[in-house]
């Protein structure tokens, strides 16, 4: 016997779980880089036209195709479009958000096993941070033990369910999660390079603008707005009749470019305080320039603020991974409970079990397995070409041309209304963009990828 179908319970519930599906690894680590090396304010300034014209109406038409339905994504497709090839996208949305779950949780564990580092003081008592992360993440037990934990964390919430456990979770951890955003930036606006970093990030420099940094934008757009990956279109089929679609989409796109913006107000000022450090990316930021950098600015003179500064900023990361990982983890699970008609609690565990196994071999890649590649790309990277470079900007566009092209228009509008009640005077600006911008945007991010 399944479940009855729950729904979110609050206006809150829904704009907080589906920020928090958004708000992730991608808008701590990778969008302030971004920012930093491709012409500052001249790209948040592009970055905010892609979440407007691309993010926003994507955002929109995977909810409408959710709450219409009320199932997981690949029942979704197939009612809305029965016996047609439509359903491929379900089926890739669900696959696609399987395969990035199980590397997401490897490096959500590297998070957590810094944040218990940090706490125990380990971390920024090292004095080689290089050496200290090359010998972490080649280890084949440790990275695998942490990555577990983290899986547990996510699928002790998934197997609560959809109002006890995601929206209780998110209605906890958003709130912290954006206090601590607001602690740790204050904390650094306080150094001494504040200024400097702040200049780097925010200097307009529109002489570095290209086609490809326009690309790059609205790339980072799409990962960071969690789009295509069957996610937001699961938790929509979980919103109530009266949830407003469009406010909705523009709330989480609202919340997680300022997560976003924050998080570089926090990293960059805090760079520039140490002398010699340049901001790295990625990984490279976060475990191995970071700790140097709270060492250095804080550790050195009071442990107690190094400990402080590195324990709320590694919690942050926490934080912002299991709100992701719980909306990747669910797109799957409810899948799971109402194709194979499972209860939650197995269905849950099963969809736990197999993509810990596949984060296994991401984790191994970075040590044993390392000499395993296939076109010169280790498992971990495989894993995140498909997923984010080829299948999720396919998938974008084939949601584009299904609710541009191929479902009833007036279905389309009804939905975004609730059936008429809450205007949107903007549906023909949304239905241009959604039928002809925002394919052709996506087609050339798609080939400017694969060609890069
Ligand atoms: N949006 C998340 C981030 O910024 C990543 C993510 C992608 C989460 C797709 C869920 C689905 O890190």
């Amino acid at each position: 016997m399944t479940e009855t179908r729950k729904n979110f319970t609050s206006k809150l519930g829904v704009v907080l779980a589906a920020a928090g599906s958004a708000v992730g690894l991608g808008n701590v680590w990778r969008f302030p880089t971004e920012v930093g090396n491709n012409g500052g304010a001249a790209f948040i300034l592009i970055y905010l036209i892609c979440v407007l014209a691309v993010g926003v109406p994507v955002m929109m038409s995977e909810f409408l195709i959710g709450r219409h339905t009320h199932a997981n994504t690949i029942t979704a497709f197939s009612k809305l479009a029965p016996g047609k090839w439509w359903r491929i996208q379900g089926v890739s949305g669900v696959f696609v958000a399987f395969l990035i779950l199980s590397y997401y949780t490897v490096i959500s564990g590297w998070t957590l096993y810094y944040l218990v580092q940090s706490l125990k003081g380990g971390l920024l008592e090292s004095q080689d941070y290089l050496a200290y992360f090359s010998s972490f993440v080649s280890d084949p037990y440790m990275p695998v033990i942490y990555a577990a934990v983290f899986m547990l964390m996510t699928h002790l919430v998934i197997a609560r369910g959809v109002q006890s456990g995601i929206e209780r979770f998110s209605k906890i951890m958003m709130p912290l999660l954006l206090l601590i955003i607001c602690v740790l930036v204050v904390c650094s606006f306080g150094m001494p390079g504040a200024g400097t970093g702040l200049r780097f990030l925010l200097k307009p420099d529109f002489s570095k603008v290209t086609a490809s940094v326009v690309l790059s934008a609205m790339g980072q757009a799409f990962f960071s707005l969690s789009l295509a990956m069957g996610c937001l279109c699961t938790y929509a089929s979980y919103f109530t009749s009266d949830t407003k679609l469009v406010k909705t989409a523009f709330s989480v796109c609202s919340i997680d470019t300022f997560v976003a913006v924050l998080s570089g107000f926090i990293i960059f000022p805090a760079v520039f305080s140490v002398e010699g450090v340049n901001p790295d990316e990625g990984p490279g930021l976060v475990f191995v320039t970071l700790p140097y950098v709270f060492n250095m600015a804080f550790h050195q003179s009071v442990p107690l603020l190094g400990y402080l500064f590195s324990g709320l900023f590694y919690l942050l990361l926490l934080l912002a991974a299991l709100t992701s990982a719980m909306s990747l983890h669910e797109s799957v699970t409810a899948y799971v409970i109402e194709s194979l008609r499972l209860p939650r609690k197995k269905a849950s565990a099963w969809v736990s079990v197999c993509c810990m196994a596949l984060g296994v071999l991401c984790s191994l890649s970075f040590g044993v397995l390392s000499d395993v590649t296939v076109c010169g790309l280790t498992i971990f990277d495989l894993f995140d070409f498909c997923a984010s470079k080829i299948i999720m900007p396919a998938g974008g566009l084939i949601i584009c041309l299904f609710t541009g092209w191929y479902l009833d228009r007036k279905l389309v509008y009804n939905e975004l209304t609730n059936e008429g009640t809450v205007p949107f005077r903007l549906f023909r600006v949304y239905v241009f963009l959604i039928r002809y911008v925002v394919p052709v945007a996506i087609a050339l991010i798609f080939i400017n990828e694969l060609l890069g």
